[in-house]
């Protein structure tokens, strides 16, 4: 099958290249620039999905049978910076994979965000009412709508803070609190956040099976199982890893964050875990994945 990948050199994307190349799919991975990524068998095309057109050219000429769109603008408080932006990539990106996709009768799962709720009363199923705050909740929000209305048969995928320790991979939290601690500094951490975490590799995998063995409609939440606040999930890291040292809880209203961070927030993924092979895992297990990846580094 011919299997394209957006967000390409990106947490997700990368691994979603990687998975997709060992597999025998003809595999096209675009990304903004140049390729980040080990050589593998896939193509490597080059385009932005913030400029109105050029990635549904290539995945028209491509022929895509199937889309995984995992590029989107990340940073939230970019995006609050430059809603023009993040509009562009987030909405407009989404729009042009879609309906490049609904022209191509091409399978698309678009990969989306626990941002999408307000944080008021998670963890939230996929039946919960949407309530974004923020300029990338948003956009994201209406980059879902995009996908879900050109392309009805499509799913939408939500993860929520991914990580990884492949190598290359962009630094994260769960990263920064390896390193910090490895070197013996301080962590700060938020106390207050309820989040769900991802595990790249298998938010990617879960992602995967969801576009090429099921017929799917609408949106699933992709991430790990567990919902824990900041302090604890870096605590976690900590213990997997071996690491002692201080981890300083922080309240997110004493921080000057330009995006609204949700509070209760956090994924819900028994319906996932019934439907998927690949399940989302609780922490424990990640995190033991997690390591695995950071020891291969160095490999
Ligand atoms: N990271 C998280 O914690 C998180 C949490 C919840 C949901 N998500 C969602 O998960 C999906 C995958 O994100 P990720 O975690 O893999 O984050 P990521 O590592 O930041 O990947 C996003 C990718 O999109 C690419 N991109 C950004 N602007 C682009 C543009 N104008 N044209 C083409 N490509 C562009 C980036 O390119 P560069 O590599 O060149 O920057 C990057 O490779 C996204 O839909 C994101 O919204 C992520």
């Amino acid at each position: 099958m011919r299997v394209a990948v957006t967000g390409a050199n990106g947490l997700l994307g990368g691994e979603a290249v990687a998975a997709l190349a060992a597999s025998g799919h003809e595999v096209l991975a675009i990304g903004r620039g140049p390729c980040r990524l080990p050589p593998g068998a896939y193509r490597w095309a080059e385009a932005d999905l913030g400029d109105g057109a050029s990635v549904e050219r290539v995945l028209r000429e491509f022929g895509a049978e199937a889309v995984l769109h995992a590029g989107a603008a990340t940073d939230v408080d970019a995006c609050e910076r430059d809603p023009e932006l993040a509009w562009r990539v987030n909405v407009g990106g989404s729009e042009q994979v879609a309906r490049a996709c609904r022209a191509l009768g091409a399978r698309l799962v678009a990969v989306s965000t626990d941002y999408v709720f307000d944080g008021t009363a998670g963890p939230y199923s996929e039946d919960d009412v949407p309530n974004p705050r923020g300029v990338y909740a948003r956009t994201k929000r209406c980059g879902e709508e995009a996908a879900l209305v050109l392309v009805p048969d499509c799913a939408v995928g939500r993860v929520a803070v991914v990580y990884s320790g492949r190598q290359g991979a962009k630094a994260t939290f769960a990263t920064q609190v390896v390193e910090k601690l490895s070197r013996g500094e301080k962590v700060h951490a938020f106390s207050d956040q309820l989040v769900s975490t991802t595990l790249a590799a298998n938010g990617a995998a879960m992602c995967l099976e969801l576009l090429l063995e099921t017929t799917y409609r609408g949106v699933l939440h992709t991430s790990d199982a567990t919902v824990l606040d900041r302090v604890e999930f870096a605590r976690r890291v900590a213990t997997e890893f071996g690491l002692s040292g201080e981890i300083v809880p922080v309240r997110t209203a004493d921080v000057k964050l330009l995006a609204p961070r949700p509070l209760r927030g956090g994924l819900r993924t028994e319906r996932a875990a019934a439907l998927l092979r690949t399940k989302p895992l609780p922490i424990d297990e990640a995190l033991r994945r997690f390591r695995a990846e950071w020891q291969r580094r160095g490999a």
